[in-house]
């Protein structure tokens, strides 16, 4: 198992750049099983949920390699092999998979994705949507069987504004003839990025971004040549870790608006925002102030992939913060591996409660989930001594090479054992 050794207490300062966005590629390499053309996606990360999406579309015979830093993909034939839960289960998000299968083929086989750290991830809304459009859905013994011989546009209302649920309709209504439209759709930009792939592929989505997204099915798509939105959660990890640490540092390629609703709150902790046509830039003092109430909520509002982040900037606020967590119920696993480092946090059901403290110390600590792990290594970044970091593997999920990012920022950060190349 692979652990960062981490030694704190020196202010970021510098330059960095933000990989493409793990949770836009990941929906759009699905998307390319609408065509049976060649299709590059240029600067795409090296993560382990990607090469776990790839896995999945080689099992239905699709061509997916990484040249260099670009994804080609070339799906001309789908062999509609079972999805089995080794394959799903490694990717909660394989889920939304099935909308591209089904356009293309009318009929999918897959396991149930399963539960993760930071919750259950049920999976009712994707499939109320998919019935919406006709599809037949079986439960075989955890492998779903839908048959789509009999799929049609229709007018789904989401329950909730998923995202998954959303970008899963999208694919679903890509090649229907006719008009799908998604009431109370999902907002966050990697919709609009999807929406833009689609279209890219001479796809007809409109109003991706806005809480109704109508898609003209179309008869056939074609490949393309498409760059991926930068990724909005890996740049907020690194402003909150510049905040964390009383530095300063300017973070490129990323699409401010993007940000908004995480750095309005880096401002209300004491930050100096600074905003570029593509880049971000942050002068934080050495000692943030705490947020009176800190919630989640759906795009705008500020998002759930960046709480535990922000509760590791929290933990040494001058003062208490209380931090609600609406979207998942099992977030904040990775807290008690924070008070292994001094801080002073206490939580019940979805409210963590983040008394400040003035320095936190090394500690050994281990990662249970994505952004838990990144919060842990801003955490050490930020405390007095070194830590180690365990459980790398878990933020190798969304961030290509953290200890890389963090150096680059003159954190002293180090792998062991490295990776092999
Ligand atoms: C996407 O997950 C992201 N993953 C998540 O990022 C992100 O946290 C989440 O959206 C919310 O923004 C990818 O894009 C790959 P949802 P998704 O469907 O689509 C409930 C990360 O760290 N729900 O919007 O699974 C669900 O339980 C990951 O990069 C249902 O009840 O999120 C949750 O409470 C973590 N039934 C809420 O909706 C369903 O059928 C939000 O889920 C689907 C979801």
């Amino acid at each position: 198992m692979q652990k960062l050794i981490i030694d704190g207490g020196t202010p970021l300062c510098g330059e960095v750049t933000v990989q493409t966005a793990k949770n836009a590629v990941l929906p759009i390499i699905a998307a390319c099983i609408l065509t049976d053309e060649r299709v590059v996606l240029e600067n795409c990360p090296h993560l382990k949920d990607i090469d776990a999406m790839l896995d999945i579309m080689r099992h239905l015979g699709c061509y997916a390699e990484f040249i260099g830093d670009d994804l080609h993909i070339c799906c001309n034939d789908i062999a509609l092999n079972v999805i089995n839960s080794d394959l799903t289960g490694k990717l909660r998000s394989s889920i939304f998979i099935m909308g591209a299968i089904l356009s293309r083929c009318r009929r999918a086989y897959i396991s149930h994705p399963g539960g993760c750290e930071i919750g259950l991830r049920p999976i009712d809304l994707h499939i109320a949507g998919l019935r919406g459009l006709s599809v037949k859905i079986e439960d075989d013994s955890g492998v779903l069987c839908c048959d789509g011989s009999q799929m049609r546009p229709n007018v789904i209302n989401l329950d909730f504004a998923s995202v998954g649920a959303t970008e899963n309709l999208m694919m679903a209504g890509a090649l229907l003839d006719g008009e799908t439209v998604i009431v109370n759709a999902a907002r966050e930009p990697e919709i609009v990025d999807l929406a833009c792939f689609i279209n890219a592929m001479g796809g007809h989505v409109a109003g991706a971004g806005e809480s109704v997204v109508r898609i003209e099915g179309v008869p056939h798509l074609h490949g393309c040549t498409y760059r991926p939105m930068p990724d909005r959660i890996c740049a907020g990890t690194y402003l909150a870790a510049v905040a964390a640490t009383g530095g300063e540092a300017v973070i490129h390629n990323i699409v401010p608006e993007h940000i908004f609703g995480i750095t309005e709150r880096l401002k209300k902790t004491g930050a100096k925002i600074s905003v570029g046509d593509d880049s971000v830039g942050i002068a934080a003092n050495d000692r943030p102030r705490a947020l009176h109430k800190l919630e989640t909520n759906i795009y705008p509002a500020f998002p759930t992939d960046m709480q535990p982040q922000f509760c590791a900037l929290l933990a040494r606020a001058s003062g208490s913060s209380v931090i609600v967590e609406n979207l998942f119920e099992n977030r904040f696993g990775y807290t008690s591996e924070l008070n292994k480092m001094g801080a002073a946090i206490t939580v019940k059901d979805r409210v963590a409660v983040v008394r400040g403290v003035k320095t936190l110390n090394g500690a050994v600590v281990k990662a249970c989930d994505l952004r838990g792990g990144a919060a842990l290594v801003i955490a050490a970044l930020s405390a007095a001594g070194r830590s180690v970091v365990l459980g790398v593997e878990h933020i190798d999920r969304g961030y290509e090479s953290i200890e890389d990012a963090f150096s680059a920022l003159g954190g002293k950060i180090r792998r062991e054992p490295r990776a092999t190349c």
